[in-house]
């Protein structure tokens, strides 16, 4: 077996995630008095009174939401359906918690999602949508979707989202065909996550603000020559699991400058590719690699001048540390992270 220790550093998890931990699936404090509004089902405590806590509590509904609610956490319940005239005084929500429930697309009646104008965050994971509620308000910054069984999110879906940063589409169905144009002209886009589903390819039309594109566990063989020259900003690109082959890998695809992290483990590379002397952290466990090519990773070898590589994964590969050229020392200084086996 071959270890992930390192896999999941970075990215997202630093950047992204954190400032949410506070209130994801936290359910509020029990002694907390409610606000007297407050749905019966609910708690809408008194020094938080724009916010109702309705998770963990096995609804089937969504409970009337009273006026002046801003934040609304119905994650962990049973429900199954949207009914019009729950949130008819919130039109001015911002945050939308779902996560963990049984919703159908076709049980989002008309006039509730839709209406949310304000709407920032929309948190959605580990439901049964099979398309993106639809129109989503041009307000929001992250949305979440992961765990559903989307097969469409049709191109216009997130037209003039100026503030949207975050995307997470992992665990999905979604098609290369079914995403096409999706993220077009997204100016503040900074994370897509795109893994499990059932991508050919990389998606095209990403913006390029883009920090961090994950698309593991997907069917892709190829990556389009200058598909990361368009993304000047691009730091984490995750292809674990997918079908890359050295003929879909066009020389000097990955030799950008921005990159700090380039995952293609479990994928059936024959030879390193070649990478830009500032990537930090290069996983390529678990492919077909049968030579250590150096000049893949430094392209020069003086004294002063050495890559930035610190990790570099190489197990479950056919390649040993007597696969080293002996001069790799000068230009991998900075590698406290070599692993064969
Ligand atoms: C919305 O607010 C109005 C005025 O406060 C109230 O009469 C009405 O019952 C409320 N509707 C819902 C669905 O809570
Ligand atoms: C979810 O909904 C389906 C019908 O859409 C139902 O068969 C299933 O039992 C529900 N699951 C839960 C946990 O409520
Ligand atoms: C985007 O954010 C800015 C700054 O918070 C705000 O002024 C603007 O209205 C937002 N855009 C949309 C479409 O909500
Ligand atoms: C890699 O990119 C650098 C600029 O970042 C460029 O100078 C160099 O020629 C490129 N190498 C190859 C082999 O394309
Ligand atoms: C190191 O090498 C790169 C690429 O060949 C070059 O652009 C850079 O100027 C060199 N830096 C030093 C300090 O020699
Ligand atoms: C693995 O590497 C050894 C030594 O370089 C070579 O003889 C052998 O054919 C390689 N095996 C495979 C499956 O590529």
């Amino acid at each position: 077996m071959f270890p992930l220790r390192f896999l999941l550093f970075g990215g997202l998890v630093s950047l992204c995630v954190c400032q949410y931990y506070d209130y994801d699936y936290g359910p509020a404090p029990q002694s907390v008095p409610s606000t007297p509004n407050c749905a019966q089902e609910c708690e809408c405590p008194i020094n938080f009174p724009t916010a109702m806590y309705c998770n963990d509590r096995n609804l089937k509904f969504v409970p009337i939401v009273p006026t002046g609610i801003k934040y609304l956490y119905l994650q962990n319940n049973l429900i199954e359906e949207i009914k019009s005239g729950v949130f008819d005084n919130v039109t001015d929500l911002r945050w939308l918690v779902l996560d963990n429930n049984n919703i159908t697309s076709d049980k989002i009646q008309a006039g509730t999602i839709d209406k949310l104008g304000s709407l920032e965050k929309l948190l959605f994971s580990n439901n049964k949508l099979s398309k993106p509620p639809s129109p989503l308000s041009k307000s929001l910054d992250e949305l979440k979707f992961i765990g559903n069984q989307l097969t469409s999110f049709p191109s216009g879906t997130l037209s003039s989202m100026e503030n949207l940063t975050s995307i997470h589409l992992a665990k999905n169905r979604l098609t290369s065909e079914s995403i096409a144009g999706a993220f077009k002209g997204l100016k503040s886009l900074m994370l897509l996550d795109v893994s499990e589903n059932k991508l050919k390819k990389l998606p095209s039309g990403v913006p390029p603000s883009l920090l961090m594109l994950y698309a593991d566990n997907n069917e892709i063989e190829s990556i389009p020559s200058g598909y990361l020259a368009k993304l000047p900003e691009l730091q984490y690109l995750r292809v674990s699991h997918n079908k890359l082959v050295d003929s879909g890998i066009p020389a000097g695809v990955f030799n950008v400058s921005s990159l700090l992290e380039l995952d293609l483990s479990f994928n059936r590379l024959q030879s390193i590719p070649e990478v830009n002397e500032g990537l930090e952290h290069l996983y390529l466990q678990v492919n077909q690699i049968n030579k250590f090519d150096l000049e893949s990773i430094c392209k020069f070898t003086s004294p002063v001048n050495y890559s930035k590589l610190k990790t570099l994964r190489l197990d479950g590969n056919n390649v040993t540390q007597s696969s080293m050229p002996v001069d790799s020392s000068n230009c991998l200084r900075q590698a406290s992270e070599i692993i064969f086996d």
